[in-house]
């Protein structure tokens, strides 16, 4: 019998997952398999997963309970990679619908375990942490639907600790990708019609690569994105996460000197209290973090600032709370992703920190933050109306066929009539309106 070798995987969580998810399939794409549209068609379904707040790994235990409606109905394999993999090893391998457990710097391994899979007819596992993998030599095959923009992961792990944090017991110790196979990645999807790509770590401003044959060579981020900008003018390079703690004005220089690479920097702040960001471990105060907006605003007056925040972290008071809101009317981030916080088992918040906010009155901080943040974005877009955006276009807009849109190098969404334009293509909008979430406007000539 020959084993059907169509594939799904189903992603969740970060972008670096997206990324390795797309590493994967290349892997798996050199043993024959083949990707197909959903899990009805699969013969392996693999799930990528995340474990950094508690929903998202409540998700994927249904998506495990739907899987095993469809191992009842077929003879169909089910692999469970990424962080929840790494977490919850063994719990995963109890239930029922999982074949096989890779954790995310085991993915090489994975036909290995497929064969193993089959000739031992017993459930196989891998989930050792590297502190060598970065998958460099891997190109992964592309899943996104544009064909426009793009992600590269260009280091993985984190060294930081935040003590609310899973990601570096999921993801394991800090390690840099060699610079070369970078800027070779850059340049074939600049070949294959890419017009952006983003590059990827926990913390890009650690970035630093040793050339393990010369240690006095070496690559920081500022002169990495120095060379992938050079690849081709018209290659737009975005990049996240900057950590408060390291971004250094040579990334702003890099910024302004570049046209292409574009005006935005996501600068995560997590709160705007001095208690709560030692107690998170985040090791810079709200003063340097002011210091840093007022870097950013000098050296490239016109970059976008967008931000995370946590609400209810333990023992946030409401004057920790009011800290907050006060923080965000200041800097006027341009937009934000926002949190209520869940306990990770096995962080230092988790074996030392009361998780003491209760349910309800998270709810309710975090909620005022969204709405203090949507009129803030909703101003700041305001602003915008008026302007002209040069605008990358990505696709054509869900609600109406005739229109396209794309993102302003700030990262803001801009929907207008297509006027015979195309993804890929670079046009210069005039705002006319927006909302706090989208621009709208015209093509100028
Ligand atoms: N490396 C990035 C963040 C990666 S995780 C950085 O340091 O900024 C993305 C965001 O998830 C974090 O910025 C934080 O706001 C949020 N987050 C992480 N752990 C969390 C937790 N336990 N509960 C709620 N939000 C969390
Ligand atoms: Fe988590 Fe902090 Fe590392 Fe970001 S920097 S991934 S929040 S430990
Ligand atoms: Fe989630 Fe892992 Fe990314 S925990 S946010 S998928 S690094």
């Amino acid at each position: 019998m020959t084993k059907d070798k169509r594939i799904f995987i189903e992603t969740y969580g970060c972008q670096m997952n997206v990324y390795d998810s797309e590493i994967v399939l290349s892997i798996l794409e050199k043993e024959g398999y083949t990707p197909c549209s959903g899990i009805e068609e699969a013969g392996l379904i693999l799930v990528n997963t995340c474990s950094i707040r508690e929903n998202a790994e409540q998700r994927v235990w249904g998506r495990l309970d739907r899987f095993l409606q469809e191992k009842k109905k077929r003879e169909v394999t089910v692999g469970v990679l990424g962080c929840m993999a790494e977490r919850l090893k063994q719990e995963l391998m109890s239930h029922p619908a999982v074949d096989i457990v890779a954790g995310p710097d085991t993915y090489r391994q994975l036909p290995v375990l497929l064969q193993r899979l089959e000739t031992e007819g017993q459930k196989q596992i891998d989930t050792a942490l590297s502190l060598k993998e970065t998958y460099a030599d891997i190109e992964p095959v592309r899943t996104d639907p544009n064909g426009v923009t793009s992600f590269i992961s260009i280091m993985r792990g984190c060294n930081n600790m935040c003590t609310y944090c899973i990601v570096p017991y999921v993801r394991g110790g800090e390690r840099s990708r060699d610079p070369q196979s970078i800027v070779r990645e850059a340049r074939h999807m600049y070949e294959a019609g890419y017009r952006e790509v983003n590059l990827l770590g926990q913390n890009v401003d650690s970035y630093l690569w040793k050339n393990p044959g010369n240690p006095t060579e070496s690559v920081n981020f500022a002169q990495l994105i120095e060379l992938v900008a050079l690849v081709a003018p018209d290659l737009r390079v975005r990049f996240s996460t900057s950590h408060p703690k390291d971004m250094s004005n040579g990334v702003l220089y890099s910024m302004a000197m570049y046209p292409n690479i574009c005006t935005h920097i996501h600068l995560p702040v997590q709160s705007g209290s001095d208690r709560m960001l030692e107690k998170m471990n985040r090791k810079y105060t709200v003063a340097g973090y002011l210091e840093r907006i007022e870097k950013i605003r000098e050296t490239v007056p016109e970059a976008a600032i967008t931000t995370d925040i946590i609400a209810g972290f333990c023992s946030e008071t409401e004057e920790d709370h009011q800290a907050t809101l006060s923080l965000m009317r200041q800097v006027r981030f341009d937009s934000a992703f926002m949190f209520q916080y869940s306990q990770r088992p096995g962080t230092k918040a988790a074996r030392h920190f009361a998780d003491d906010v209760p349910p309800e009155v998270k709810t309710r901080r975090l909620n005022e933050i969204i709405e203090l943040q949507s009129a803030i974005s909703l101003e700041r877009n305001r602003e915008c109306v008026g302007q002209t955006y040069e605008v990358l276009i990505e696709g054509t807009s869900k609600r109406d066929k005739g229109a396209l849109f794309g993102r302003t190098q700030g990262n803001k969404v801009c929907v207008f009539p297509a006027l015979g334009h195309r993804p890929g293509e670079y046009v210069n909008v005039t705002v006319e309106s927006c909302t706090s979430a989208t621009l709208l406007g015209n093509i100028v000539e």
